[in-house]
């Protein structure tokens, strides 16, 4: 069993109860076009996440293939650098609160003092911002264990100088004992001196992977980070591999990020679940809370996909239509587009009309001009009369949902022009609405109270 909350708490005092505690990250990759590769917009692939990873327990990041998971990963092990917000290592208690006081201040409404203060807090403790000491101590004592063993294993490199390379580079060991070292560490995942002289390439998935877990072990790291480490291997091995991360853990008191798209692999492995769809988070809390009580839809969604998982009666929740483009999220709740209880606070706009007409196949002809007078309303102009009227026929025929037809506040047209206007929402937020459980839904939030009071 890994550490539960409770003992956790209980060893608060010990060591600093926060490991590493992500605030406001945003990661936005540009996407450039053309011979001059001018930049014509964003990939938003993680967008304005904060969560915290507390010492000794493992925290399970799931979400589909291309919602921000390994980025997210990768700006917390520090291989990339966030655009905006940061990744902040041992903070305790006291300036863990300060922090989070501060952060939520608006910087045009704190002192001097507090500016300074914060200034100080992001030395002291943001990776990216660090001294170079404890820059070091941090690269050290956070590892990565990657999906693909093969790519992340040096093809021309012995398991000899891969496990040992990380152990030359800190220079904690060498000749003899370096080899002692070596054969230690590929014991402690299953392998063996045998195992010393051979390349990659003679080993199957499962024993690159381990592999890859006796390199990351190297240093006596205290945190690791485990990117889909099972996603390529086989059922069988997949279980032998969590049974050797689930005891390495326990041997050596480890933290773990453990990100994977398979909600069933974290169910038996996480003490806390970060669900995340199209770079944020749309739901977290204990995992047994998370599993027997999900409040996102999209958490019910995935819980229902998992065929060893789900409970019958949420068998219904499927997900519906394609993930929409990080580039363009939709705006409200990102989930609205493929939300099978979504409600007219959700988000809808401008943005939808175009989405909801291309994906029933409709290409809206002959638009000459669209004027966009904010994201929730725009006017657009047509070559003819007879064309404006089909985008109105189609925004009023079943192809659009009943629930995006109720929160159009204008659809008018005359003669080539059609106006469209949406009652504007805000971005969902993420409230609590349990013992540690938050979620982003407007049906479980205080955001819309004439919501709460329909149901
Ligand atoms: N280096 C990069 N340049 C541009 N886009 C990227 C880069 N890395 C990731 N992305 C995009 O960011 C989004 C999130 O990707 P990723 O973090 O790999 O998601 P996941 O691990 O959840 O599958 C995707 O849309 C992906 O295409
Ligand atoms: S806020 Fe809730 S109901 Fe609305 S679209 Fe998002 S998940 Fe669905
Ligand atoms: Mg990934």
């Amino acid at each position: 069993m890994t550490m539960t909350a409770m003992q956790m708490s209980d060893r608060s005092h010990e060591a600093s109860e926060y490991l590493v505690s992500v605030r406001n990250l945003r990661r936005h990759f540009p996407i450039k076009e053309g011979v001059l590769q001018r930049v014509a917009g964003h990939v938003r692939a993680v967008d304005d996440v904060s969560f915290d990873i507390r010492r000794g327990e493992t925290v399970g990041l799931v979400g589909e293939s291309g919602c921000g998971k390994t980025t997210l990963g990768r700006c917390i092990s520090g291989l990339l650098n966030p655009t905006e917000g940061g990744v902040y290592f041992g903070l305790e208690s006291e300036p863990h609160r300060e922090l989070d006081d501060l952060l939520n201040t608006p910087s045009d409404g704190r002192t001097a003092e507090q500016d300074q203060r914060l200034k100080e807090l992001t030395h002291l403790y943001r990776i990216d911002a660090m001294p170079k000491k404890r820059w070091a101590e941090y690269r050290r004592n956070c590892q990565v264990v990657f999906q693909d063993a093969f790519s992340s294993l040096n093809p021309r490199q012995l398991v000899k100088d891969i496990v040992g390379r990380p152990l030359k580079v800190y220079r904690e060991a060498s000749g003899s004992h370096l080899n002692a070292r070596v054969i230690e560490l590929l014991d402690s995942v299953g392998l063996g001196e045998q195992h010393l002289f051979r390349y990659p390439h003679q080993f199957s998935g499962g024993q690159r992977q381990r592999i890859s877990i006796a390199r990351a072990l190297a240093l006596d790291p205290n945190f690791i980070v485990l990117d889909e480490p099972t996603s390529a291997l086989d059922v069988s091995v997949q279980a032998q591999i969590l049974n050797l991360l689930h005891r390495l853990q326990q041997e050596h008191g480890l933290t773990y990020l453990f990100i994977t798209h398979d909600l069933n692999v974290v169910r038996h492995m996480s003490d806390r679940i970060v669900v995340m769809y199209l770079g944020q988070i749309c739901e977290t809390g204990p995992s047994r809370e998370v599993f027997q009580n999900p409040r996102h839809p999209y958490t019910e969604a995935l819980i229902a996909a998992d065929p060893t998982g789900g409970s019958e009666e949420r068998d219904g929740f499927r997900l519906m239509g394609p993930i929409p483009d990080p580039a363009r999220p939709p705006r409200g709740c990102r989930f609205h587009t493929r939300c099978p209880v979504a409600t007219e606070f959700c988000g809808w706009d401008v943005d939808d009309v175009v989405r909801q007409l291309e994906s029933s196949g409709v290409s809206i002809e002959g638009v000459s001009a669209v004027e966009r007078h904010s994201d929730f309303s725009a006017e657009l102009d047509f070559g003819t009369e007879a064309q404006a009227a089909v985008l109105v026929d189609q925004l009023q025929s079943d192809a659009v949902p009943d629930v995006m037809k109720r929160s159009l506040s204008q659809l008018k047209r005359s003669d080539k022009r059609v106006s469209v206007a949406f009652d504007p929402v805000e971005e969902v937020r993420l409230e609590r609405v349990g013992p540690e459980h938050d979620t982003a839904c407007v049906l479980h939030t205080n955001q819309y109270p004439q919501l709460r009071e329909r149901s």
